[in-house]
């Protein structure tokens, strides 16, 4: 059996229209001054014709698998985070399944929200890990612009299209790759945020619905006590940590996070200025932009952590 799935390569995709603060202020009774104070957010990414979670995930996992430089049909698994899927079914990963041209795989969805990619690596980690598995595609991915009330301003600035995937890796090797991961879910929660629609109830899709004040309360306790668990888990302390990737809902609340644990803000990587908040594709992205732009180095002690609908929440230590 294998001891650990390293991480073998990542990328990221975005819808081609970007739409800053200014834009969404001439359409919504807001301002760039609010929302910059308020959440750090200054711009977003919203899917055009033709975008949709399935194409930007697909995007997303050719770039992480030319950057681990394997070939689509090397990969037996494919676990896609998505709140936002292309349809109720067949699930979106059989569709990144198909573009990839891979005849065989297992092939699924996860639905956590915007912790789905916190799930997603933790199932796929456990199946490389119980030998289901040697190579696996995680992605996460949404189009949430397609949910959003455009006329609830408490929402619909906050959040932004796109996708980041991670290539897993079956190896023997005991210090690298993902050392632990905790989740956790707590539904009394559901209704400070949800979508108001679903096949079974409305037959409609349905549109994103947030107590936002709460929903921050509880993402700082939350989010800190799983980065803590998951520090534990691993027999490591925040001073072991080089860099947190965290979901990207709000500055403010990575700002909150980051003082409770005593971690410095400079290991906190932060695109939510530029992407806003991604849902479940918000940690690989941000995962990405840092690879990419040299931060985050092969060998560095990297943890993600996310929360949102549910609520769930998670965490994740590995060396990258
Ligand atoms: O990804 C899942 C997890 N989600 C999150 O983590 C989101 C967590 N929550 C948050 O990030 C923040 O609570 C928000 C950014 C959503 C809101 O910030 P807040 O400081 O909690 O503001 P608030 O909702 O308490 O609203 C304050 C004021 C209200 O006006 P009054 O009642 O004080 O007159 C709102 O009507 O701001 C007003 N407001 C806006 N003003 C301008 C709300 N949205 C806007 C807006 N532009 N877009």
């Amino acid at each position: 059996m294998p001891l650990r799935s390293v991480i073998a390569g990542v990328g990221s995709a975005l819808p081609a229209r970007r739409v800053d603060n200014a834009e969404l202020a001439a359409q919504v009774d807001t301002s760039d001054e609010w929302i910059v104070e308020r959440t750090g957010i200054r711009a977003r990414y919203i899917a055009g014709e033709g975008e949709t979670t399935g194409t930007l995930a697909t995007d997303a996992a050719r770039r992480a698998l030319d950057n681990a430089g394997l070939d689509a049909s090397q990969i037996d698994l494919i676990v896609l985070a998505t709140a936002t899927p292309d349809q109720t079914f067949p699930a979106t990963a059989t569709k990144v399944q198909t573009a990839l041209g891979i005849p065989d795989c297992i092939a699924f969805d996860v639905a956590a929200v915007c912790s789905g990619f916190l799930y997603a690596l933790t199932v796929a980690d456990a199946m490389i890990r119980g030998g289901g598995a040697k190579n696996a595609l995680v992605i996460g991915a949404e189009t949430f612009s397609r949910i959003l009330d455009w006329e609830d301003r408490g929402t619909c600035v906050l959040f932004g299209d796109g996708a980041g995937a991670m290539v897993l890796c079956a190896s023997d090797d005991p210090d690298a790759g993902i050392l632990a991961t905790r989740l956790h879910a707590d539904g009394r929660y559901n209704d400070l945020l949800y979508v108001d629609g679903g096949p079974s109830t409305t037959q409609t899709v349905g549109k994103l619905r947030m107590k936002g004040r709460e929903v921050f309360r509880h993402a700082v306790t939350n989010l800190a006590a799983v980065l803590g668990e998951v520090l534990d888990a691993a027999g490591l302390t925040s001073a072991d940590v080089d860099w947190v990737v965290p979901h990207q809902a709000n500055a403010r609340i990575l700002d909150a996070t980051a003082r409770k644990l005593g971690l410095s803000p400079d290991k906190i990587v932060v695109t939510v200025d530029r992407h806003a908040n991604t849902s479940a594709a918000s940690v690989p992205l941000a995962f990405d932009v840092a690879v990419r732009d040299g931060r985050i180095k092969r060998g560095d002690l990297v943890v993600l952590e996310a929360m949102g609908g549910g609520f769930t929440w998670g965490a994740a230590a590995l060396r990258y």
